[in-house]
């Protein structure tokens, strides 16, 4: 049997999107961006995903959290000198796209946001952190989206193409390691973030979004073909949410619709993106869809560029589990990371229904590395809770330390099991915007920050137990996990 224990130079880190933490959301000649269109509060995905909701920003109807996210465009030295702190090795950060070209279209990149960023990028550098930076979290630039259709549109490539050039020709000197899209796997289910497809544009539709999806799988073959001619030893991940998912019981109709789910939800992208070609169940799962080939209106070239530059390794989102039943429509569901699961009466939930399960982790390190055989990068876990500041502000938060010691322990066990795995970079790991409810309330990081869902509070930063107990985790690269 393999060591249980982690590689040397293993990439102990945290992850962040701009634009849920940034804010500033127009300062410095930043456009716009779909999240900044997103307005608070828990049903914010129930009230985007209708006919109606057309991109409008109306701040006398909605507060926007985004807008001010936790200010780290003003405070980024702050927030990395304490990652710096707790020992990163590496932090996932991504770029807004928009803060680069304002509304996705122009000839001339904002040299302003290109300045901030190389300023993260240094002052992670110089606490010896190495950056892992998302070219595209959920932020495409808002014109793109109410003008374009969002990722349905062809020349959406070519915007992409001109970004993503600008900042790896800008950072590849300084930045190894980059991730295309975040979650692309979501445009099945949610296109609305991750394609800026809005129901009006067609966002319930299979034909739209599968074709929106096929556009990004040539974007990114772009963006990495650019980056591999700048520098030879660049690293490209591809990032999916993988939700490790079980059939409700042992009959063979559930068994197999875990297969389709697992086809259709967490393969079919990494099947394009490692092994560069559409995997041979295509044709039925399109037919089940509705959707036909040229539906997605592919083009001369496109299947070329998608099988000659494939990814070099995945990352992956991975919070919790779900059930698949389909013999038993009146099962109870339970909430999760942008859908709806089974509920599995094995497991507990956190507040928010996401049902915690670290053997799951197990499963889904396994079951990557069994299919393609890359090395894993777990990019974004951790536990959404509502955190109590008690005198002295502090802030015992062992839930958490429970939760990622369990699936720390877990990924262990797959490095012994054979898993490459390069890194973990724990979601939040200063409290940041919730994506899929705008909340503050809901919060991951080790770092507590002192605001709340009304826009009250002073923006301080507190170290939670959490951020100490992390530290030690780091510091004996996963030793010791003991609080
Ligand atoms: C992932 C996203 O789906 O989950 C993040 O990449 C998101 O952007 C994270 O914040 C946690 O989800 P939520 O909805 O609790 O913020």
């Amino acid at each position: 049997m393999k060591d249980k224990r982690f590689k040397e130079g293993f990439l102990w880190g945290g992850a962040t999107a701009a634009n849920q933490l940034e804010g500033a959301y127009l300062t410095d000649g930043k456009g716009p961006s779909i999240a900044d269109a997103m307005p608070g509060g828990k049903s914010r995905i129930k009230e985007t995903m209708t006919p109606e909701f057309d991109w409008d920003i109306d701040e006398t109807k909605y507060y926007y959290p985004n807008h001010l996210g936790i200010d780290h465009y003003n405070r980024y030295r702050e927030d990395i000198a304490l990652f710096g702190e707790m020992g990163f090795k590496s932090y996932r950060f991504s770029i807004a796209w928009s803060r680069i070209f304002p509304t996705g279209t122009e000839a001339i990149p904002n040299e302003k946001g290109l300045e901030f960023y190389e300023a993260i990028i240094d002052e992670c550098l110089r606490h010896g952190i190495e950056p892992l930076i998302t070219i595209s979290h959920y932020e495409m630039p808002l014109y793109l989206a109410k003008e374009l259709g969002g990722w349905r549109h062809r020349d959406v490539i070519g915007h992409f193409e001109r970004y993503a050039r600008v900042v790896l020709e800008r950072f590849s000197g300084k930045v190894r390691q980059w991730l295309t899209f975040n979650e692309i796997n979501v445009g099945m289910m949610f296109p609305l973030m991750s394609q800026g497809i809005s129901v009006k544009n067609g966002g319930m539709d299979k034909r739209v979004t599968l074709k929106g999806l096929h556009n990004q799988f040539v974007a990114s073959s772009k963006a990495t073909k650019i980056a591999k001619e700048l520098r030879e030893d660049i690293e490209i991940g591809c990032m999916i949410i993988y939700m490790t998912s079980y059939a409700n019981d042992p009959n063979p109709v559930n068994a197999l619709a875990l297969q389709e789910f697992n086809n259709a939800f967490n393969y079919y992208c990494t099947d394009i993106q490692v092994r560069g070609e559409y995997p041979a169940y295509t044709d039925r799962l399109f037919a089940k869809m509705g959707v036909t080939w040229e539906d997605l209106d592919i083009h001369e070239g496109d299947l070329e560029v998608i099988k000659a530059y494939p990814v070099d390794f995945i990352s992956f989102s991975y919070y919790m589990s779900s059930v698949i039943n389909v013999t038993d429509k009146d099962a109870e569901k339970t909430s999760g990371n942008m859908m709806m699961g089974g509920k599995n009466p094995f497991l507990e939930a956190s507040d928010w229904g996401w049902q915690i399960d670290p053997v799951g982790l197990r499963i889904a390190l396994n079951d990557l590395y069994g299919r393609y055989q890359v090395p894993l990068y777990i990019v974004e876990n951790g536990l959404g809770a509502a955190d109590v500041v008690e005198p002295g502000n502090v802030i015992h938060d062992e839930y958490r330390i429970d939760y990622m010691r369990k699936h720390i322990e877990a990924m262990a066990e797959a490095v012994a099991d054979g898993v490459d795995l390069m890194g973990y970079t724990p979601w939040g790991c200063i409290d940041l915007v919730s994506a899929s409810t705008g909340e503050m309330a809901k919060r991951y990081g080790f770092i507590y920050v002192d605001y709340d869902d009304e826009g009250q509070g002073t923006m301080d930063r507190f170290r939670k137990d959490s951020f100490y107990w992390y530290k030690k985790v780091i510091a004996t690269n996963g030793e010791d996990l003991e609080s």
